[in-house]
């Protein structure tokens, strides 16, 4: 069914048109009659599915006119990188609409956005904390709100989220509309969700909590001496377009990140301790093409799109299960097809195998032609045991502090993949491999 017999309006059909989009995905054809309606609605496909246009489209047919003075649509996501990609879509989505966002994040002087909220918004995209914070110094109030919607839902009722959510949810109106969307919406959501949502309808795309089949994805076995050499030769015997390489903590981020510039790499960083100036500029180069490898945290690891990862790389294995789900579904997005390899250390296994249950698949596991499992470790190996149990990093914290991407030279990228390449451009699926 094409986007014209969703019951959009030709300005929202207009826009779509001029992203490039031909067909609505699953998500798009499920979710938009159902927003369109009114109703609370628990929504999950897997990543890259079109989730975000799944929202935006119907919001902003809901929405008629520019209208003052308070938002009318809240959207809640968990990091700074994911709302303002968010609040990008719905300023594409809604262009030949006179609606207004406001985007609110932390990391940034307050001034611009207390600004924008002022003038009035119809749509605010925001991350937590310093949304709280504008609600407190009533800068912005919620009365009139008539959808509010967590994206990555699962990431937003985590511990450290919860509480949060909830007073910003008192905070609405009674009669309004709830969505929740996300690639791995666990069925403890009921609980946590009462408080939330009134009578939802449900939508699931594809196996629940399953990797996007547009995915290839392998474990590769390695001690933790020889991992960063196998990185490299991941690397050098992969051709790659742009890869993102996910470590567990910042120090680890950075350690990583500054070995693969030593070996030619041109490497930019994102994790929580840099400055918002340096996030943005790093995942703007990434997208860029200026860097080819970006190292980052699981801040990362939800929602953000960038067209050209045509690699994932867990150099170490993820604490949390869903967090893989969503690292590797970085690529594969749209309808390209990618290619995630997880570095397992033997300490590790335990980790993957909790994976493997969660994804209720066997990830199969490989070894890289020519590398030499048995050479002695590098001298510069010795610290690494440091990369092993940091915490997650995800969440945009209020008062974090940031710094930009790294240089470096261009590295060569000789031969063949070692996964095959060149798979056919995939289309949207609705379950089963293509
Ligand atoms: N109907 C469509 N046709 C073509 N491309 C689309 C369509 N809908 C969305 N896309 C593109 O697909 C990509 C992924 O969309 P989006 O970020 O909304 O995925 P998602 O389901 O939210 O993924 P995640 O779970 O990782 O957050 C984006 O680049 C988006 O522009
Ligand atoms: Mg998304």
């Amino acid at each position: 069914m094409p986007f014209n017999k969703l019951g959009l309006y030709s300005s929202i059909v207009r826009a779509v048109t001029a992203k490039g989009y031909g067909e609505p995905t699953p998500i798009q054809q499920q979710a938009i009659p159902v927003v369109l309606s009114g109703r609370d609605l628990i929504a999950s496909a897997q990543t890259g599915t079109g989730k975000t246009a799944a929202f935006a489209l119907p919001i902003l047919n809901r929405l008629g006119p520019h209208k003052l003075p308070s938002p009318r649509v809240l959207v809640l996501e968990p990091t700074r990188e994911l709302a303002a990609q968010v609040d990008e879509a719905f300023r594409e989505f809604g262009q030949f609409t006179d609606l207004k966002t406001a985007l609110i994040h932390g990391g940034v002087g307050y001034g611009a956005q207390r600004n924008a909220l002022h003038k009035g918004s119809d749509i605010v995209v925001a991350t937590v904390g310093r949304l709280m914070d504008f609600l407190q110094e009533r800068a912005l109030r919620l009365d009139n709100l008539q959808v509010l919607v967590l994206d990555e839902v699962d990431r937003m009722l985590d511990m450290g989220f919860i509480n949060d959510v909830k007073t910003i949810v008192s905070l609405c109106p009674k009669k309004r509309q709830t969505l929740f969307f996300s690639a791995t919406v666990p069925p403890e959501i009921d609980a946590v969700a009462r408080f939330a949502l009134s009578d939802p309808i449900r939508i699931s795309i594809g196996r629940a909590r399953s990797v996007n089949e547009s995915v290839t994805h392998a474990i590769y076995p390695v001690s933790q001496g020889l991992k960063f050499s196998l990185l490299v030769a991941l690397l050098e015997k992969t051709n790659f377009n742009s890869v993102l390489v996910f470590t567990r903590t910042k120090h680890g981020a950075d350690k990583i990140a500054l070995r693969l510039k030593e070996a030619g790499h041109t490497v930019a960083v994102l994790h929580g301790n840099r400055s918002q100036g340096q996030r943005t500029a790093a995942l703007k180069g990434f997208k860029d093409g200026q860097y080819e490898v970006m190292v980052a945290t699981d801040i990362a690891a939800r929602g953000i799109d960038v067209a050209g990862v045509s690699h994932v790389i867990n150099y170490d294995v993820p604490m949390t299960p869903d967090d893989y789900v969503h690292r590797i579904g970085r690529t594969g997005r749209a309808a390209a097809v990618g290619d995630a390899f997880t570095l397992m250390t033997p300490q590790e296994a335990n980790d993957v195998r909790g994976i493997e249950r969660f994804i209720k698949a066997t990830i199969p596991q490989l070894k890289l032609d020519g590398f030499d499992y048995k050479a002695h470790p590098p001298a510069a190996s010795a610290g690494e045991s440091d990369f092993r149990g940091g915490r997650r990093q995800g969440g945009q914290g209020r008062g974090r502090s940031q710094g930009g991407g790294g240089g470096g030279g261009r590295g060569g990228r000789p031969g063949a993949a070692h996964h095959p390449k060149g798979k056919p451009g995939g289309h949207w699926q609705s379950g089963g491999r293509h």
